[in-house]
C-alpha cells in the first residue's frame, strides 16, 4: 500500500496545494511544460518571463491553464526591463501567483493585489525582507548563495539567513539554495521556514525541458565544481566551472570591464540550456548539484523528499 505523506504549513493553506515544494524560475529552461508538471505533482510550478516578450508570456499562461487546474506562478525580476509589460500581462491573464526578483517589491505589490494576485518575493538579505514587510507580500522567499543563478552580492548562505529573515518577518519564509532532497527540507523546516524553492534539483527531472547534456551535467557534477562569476561587476552568477567560466574569471582577474565581460558571456545560458553547449555556455547550478545522482520525474522526487524527510525526523528524535 503507498503510504501517505500530508503535510501543512502556511504555505500550502493559503495555495491550497499539497506539498510547500517549489520550483524556482530559470531563465530559458522553465516554461510551462516543468511548470505544469510540478503543479500537477501537488507543488507551485513557476514560469519564467525573464527572457520573454509579452506575448509569449500571454502563450506560457494560456499552455499552462489548459495543462493544469492547480495554482502556478509566474517570476517577473523586476529590475528587468519588460517587467512593467509582463505585470500587465499577469494582471490581463489573471494568473493566481506572481514571483517578483531581482528588485523592489514595494514598486508591483499593491497593483498585484489589486488584482487579486498573491506575491512572493525573492530576498537575499535582511534589508530586502524589512523591504518585502513594508510591500505586504504574502511570503518571502529566501535565497542562499548555495544556489544556482543570480546571487546576492553578500553571498549570504541558506543556513544563517533563513532563520534570521524568520526573525525579521511575520510572514511565511520558503527557503531556497542548496535544498534538493528530505534532509534538506527538513533543515529549512527546523530553521523556521515553511517551504522550500527548489532550482539546480528540478534541472534532474524527466519532465524539465533543458538540454540533455545540462542534465547530464548536473549528474556530473561534484562538491566543488561550481563556481561564482561576476563578482567583480557586481552581476555575480553561480555556475559550472567549464571553459566560458574560466574565461570570465580571467578576465576579471585582468580587471576587464563589464562590457568586455559581457561580450563573451551573452547568451550563454542560452547556449547551455537549449544547444547543450555545457564548455561554452553559461550553465547555471547550485552547490547541491554534488548530491544529485539520478533523474526522476517530478512526482517521483515529491514522494522521495516527503518519505525521506519523516523517516529523518524519527532518526534524529534518538538524540534527543
Ligand atoms: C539556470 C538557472 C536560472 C535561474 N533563473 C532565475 C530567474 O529567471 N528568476 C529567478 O527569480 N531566479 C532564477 N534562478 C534561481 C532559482 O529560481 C532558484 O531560486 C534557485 O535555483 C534555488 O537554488 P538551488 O539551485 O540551489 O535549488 C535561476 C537558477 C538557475 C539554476
Amino acid at each position: 500500500m503507498e503510504m501517505v505523506h500530508t503535510i501543512q504549513t502556511r504555505i500550502t493553506k493559503c495555495l491550497g496545494i499539497r506539498y510547500p515544494f517549489f520550483q524556482g524560475a530559470m531563465a530559458w529552461i522553465t516554461g510551462w511544460e516543468i511548470a505544469a508538471a510540478v503543479s500537477n505533482a501537488g507543488g507551485l510550478g513557476t514560469i519564467a518571463s525573464a527572457i520573454l516578450k509579452p506575448d509569449e508570456i500571454v502563450d506560457e499562461i494560456r499552455q499552462i491553464k489548459q495543462a493544469t487546474t492547480n495554482p502556478f506562478a509566474v517570476n517577473i525580476p523586476i529590475r528587468l526591463t519588460g517587467s512593467k509589460e509582463a505585470v500587465e500581462v499577469a494582471i490581463a491573464e489573471k494568473v493566481p501567483v506572481v514571483v517578483t526578483s531581482t528588485g523592489d517589491p514595494a514598486i508591483y505589490t499593491e497593483k498585484l493585489h489589486n488584482a487579486g494576485i498573491m506575491v512572493f518575493h525573492v530576498a537575499f538579505s535582511l534589508e530586502m525582507v524589512s523591504r518585502c514587510n513594508d510591500a505586504k507580500v504574502d511570503a518571502v522567499i529566501i535565497m542562499g548563495s548555495e544556489a544556482g543563478g543570480n546571487l546576492g552580492p553578500e553571498e549570504l548562505t541558506t543556513m544563517v539567513l533563513v532563520p534570521q529573515a524568520v526573525q525579521k518577518t511575520r510572514l511565511p519564509v520558503v527557503a531556497a539554495g542548496g535544498i534538493g532532497d528530505g534532509k534538506g527540507f527538513l533543515a529549512a523546516l527546523a530553521l523556521g521556514a515553511e517551504g522550500i524553492q527548489m532550482g539546480t534539483r528540478i534541472l534532474a527531472t524527466r519532465e524539465c525541458t533543458v538540454h540533455a547534456r545540462y542534465k547530464e551535467a548536473v549528474l556530473r557534477a561534484r562538491d566543488t565544481d561550481t563556481t561564482v562569476t561576476g563578482r567583480s561587476t557586481g552581476l555575480e552568477f553561480r555556475v559550472l566551472k567549464n571553459s566560458l567560466s574560466q574565461k570570465v574569471l580571467e578576465m576579471e582577474r585582468a580587471g576587464k570591464d563589464r562590457e568586455e565581460i559581457d561580450s563573451v558571456s551573452i547568451g550563454g545560458l542560452r547556449r547551455a540550456a537549449e544547444e547543450g553547449d555545457v564548455e561554452n555556455g553559461s550553465v547555471m547550478m547550485g552547490q547541491i548539484s554534488g548530491m544529485i545522482s539520478d533523474i526522476l520525474t517530478v512526482k517521483e522526487l515529491f514522494e522521495k523528499i516527503m518519505i525521506n524527510a519523516s523517516q529523518r525526523v524519527s532518526e534524529i528524535s534518538r538524540f534527543f
